[in-house]
């Protein structure tokens, strides 16, 4: 399988699961925008992983950063072909414990702001993109042979999200929105050969979950699951990777599940 020549977009990809995607990307050949608020932090991120990759900073929050990010990108490559949203608002013991009736709005914002709007927010900017090149690419089409394949768009959501959970609504509202706005690509843009994917993680071992726990509670949290364990980072990035690569042109608008069996649907 190959992502040869790609050009790949990871939010969020200075570090933890985001950070994955956008190695294992780069290993199966593709070219990857590496970025998140702190430029230093995604210049090291591609430092590290290597390959062709573009550091860049972006905040998902704001209009003008996203405009900016998305014109260096065209500048440099003339093409989006993978964008993976991925940004998340940092873990908050304090909203994550909350019931509805004793949260704000103030939580709700700020959460939706990043891990929904941001994901509207690059979605609207790279699907212009997208289409442009489809439209360039697929011009001699049929019913029966298709339109070839164009880009790929994977949300990252969250189990709660389909399941809902006891504390942290507004994580689990703005993971939700992310599996709606896939199924909305999905019928909106397959007819330019763009498909989208969100995938439902559930207990993924990365430093901010892990840190922001005590031991007891990293233990049972990998009891809940059949598979008794937590899953790895590069177990979603390999997901994503196949994905994003083109043997998987006739599938779209699709959840897939990454929990060690918890939950199923
Ligand atoms: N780990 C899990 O168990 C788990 C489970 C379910 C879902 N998820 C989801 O998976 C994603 C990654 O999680 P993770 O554990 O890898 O988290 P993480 O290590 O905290 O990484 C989050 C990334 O998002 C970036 N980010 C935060 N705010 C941003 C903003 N406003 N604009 C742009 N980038 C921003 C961060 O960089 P800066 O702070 O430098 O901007 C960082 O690169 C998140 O969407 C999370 O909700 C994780």
């Amino acid at each position: 399988m190959s992502l040869l020549g790609k050009v790949a977009i990871v939010t969020g990809s200075s570090k933890g699961i985001g950070y994955e995607i956008a190695k294992e990307f780069s290993e199966r050949g593709a070219i990857i925008i590496i970025c998140s608020r702190h430029l230093d932090q995604s210049k090291t991120a591609a430092a590290k992983i290597g390959g062709t990759t573009l550091a860049l900073e972006l905040d998902v929050t704001s209009e003008s950063s996203v405009k900016k990010f998305i014109i260096d990108i065209m500048d440099r490559y003339q093409k989006i072909d993978i964008l993976v949203n991925n940004s998340g608002y940092p873990f908050d013991d304090s909203i994550w414990n909350k019931k509805i009736h004793e949260g704000s709005n103030d939580e709700l914002e700020k959460i939706i702001n990043v891990d929904l709007f941001g994901s509207v927010r690059l979605c609207r900017a790279v699907l212009p993109i997208m289409m442009q090149t489809s439209s360039t690419e697929n011009q001699n089409s049929n019913p029966t042979r298709g339109r070839g394949v164009g880009g790929v768009i994977i949300n990252i959501s969250s189990t709660p999200a389909i399941s809902g959970r006891v504390g942290g609504f507004p994580y689990s509202i703005a993971k939700s929105g992310n599996i709606t706005l896939t199924k909305c690509i999905a019928k909106e843009y397959s007819g330019f050969g763009i498909r989208a994917y969100t995938l439902a993680l559930g207990n993924i071992a990365t430093p901010a979950t892990l840190d922001s726990m005590t031991e007891q509670i990293i233990i049972k949290a990998a009891l809940e699951s059949p598979m008794k364990r937590w899953g790895k980072p590069n177990e979603v990035a390999k997901v994503a990777a196949t994905l994003a690569d083109d043997n998987f042109s006739y599938a779209t608008g699709n959840t897939i599940v990454i929990d060690g069996g918890t939950v199923l649907i």
